[in-house]
């Protein structure tokens, strides 16, 4: 398989923090862990490790990422002031959602906080890692994996839940496109937040989860109420039964009915 990045590269990169030093590891365990150990030497931001598979790879909450050959699996590192850390994960989903949009003609939804859905199902998902040191972010590590060949039916607890944008265009697409594409949408996004300009109204009109009723996993409770509204700070704002509001940073959430 050719080498994704050298294959970037040829079309060349013209931002101006993202991924100005990048690494690439035919297989590594996580690409998460190469870009802590980075960080924690302080390697430049928007440094970008990516690999063509992963032993190892996580998602959020604890759970598993499958990995295979042939799909986008990367990490970005950056140095946000702290209060910019709540927006991050915007600014990514919503990079990966436009790169969707703008490489395949598909249209790239958004589920609360950072999964890409495309025709019902998961086709990308973000991870963000962080250092904090008396209340100052030390680093942030983006993690960012995109389906473009996975095939999920060759895991039963995925296949109706995750997509890949191969399967959903029909063809092969030119993953070296869209990786190129979500570097320059994360370094506008990114300059533009560092200026205190954030997507949040972009972010809300593509987040299918609003003003359905939906079910709130966090911690060890389950919350159902109607998605009403994400707050500046990208929180969840849920009206519950009783009429009150529940303000969520994090968590996660399947619709009611569809569970999905
Ligand atoms: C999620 O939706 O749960 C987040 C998935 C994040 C997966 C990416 S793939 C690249 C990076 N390395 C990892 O081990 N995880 C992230």
């Amino acid at each position: 398989m050719a080498n994704l990045i050298s294959e970037v590269l040829r079309q060349g990169i013209y931002t101006r923090i993202i991924a100005k030093r990048i690494q690439f590891h035919q297989e590594i365990e996580s690409t998460m862990d190469e870009a802590r150990l980075l960080a924690i030497k302080g390697t430049d931001e928007g440094t970008l490790i990516v690999a063509e598979n992963q032993l190892n790879s996580r998602g959020r909450l604890g759970r598993t990422w499958r990995s295979q050959p042939g799909n986008i699996y990367m990490s970005l590192i950056l140095y946000p002031d702290t209060a910019l850390l709540p927006s991050i994960g915007m600014i990514a989903s919503l990079a990966v959602s436009r790169s969707i949009e703008r490489t395949t003609g598909i249209d790239a939804e958004l589920k609360w906080p950072n999964d890409i859905i495309v025709n019902g199902k998961k086709v990308a998902g973000v991870l963000i890692e962080c250092s904090l040191e008396e209340a100052q972010v030390r680093y942030a590590v983006v993690g960012i994996g995109i389906n473009i060949t996975f095939d999920p039916s060759t895991y039963p607890e995925l296949s109706n839940r995750a997509t890949s944008l191969n399967s959903e265009l029909g063809t092969n697409l030119n993953r070296a496109m869209v990786l190129r594409c979500v570097l320059h949408e994360f370094d506008n996004l990114y300059q533009s937040a560092q200026s205190g300009i954030l997507p949040l109204e972009e972010w809300k009109l593509k987040m299918h989860t609003l003003g359905q009723v939906v079910n709130v996993y966090s911690g060890n409770e389950c919350y159902t109420g109607v998605a009403e509204d994400i707050n500046d700070y990208g929180s969840l704002v849920l009206r519950l039964p009783n009429g009150e509001t529940g303000v969520f940073s994090s968590g996660d959430v399947t619709l009611d009915e569809t569970g999905y």
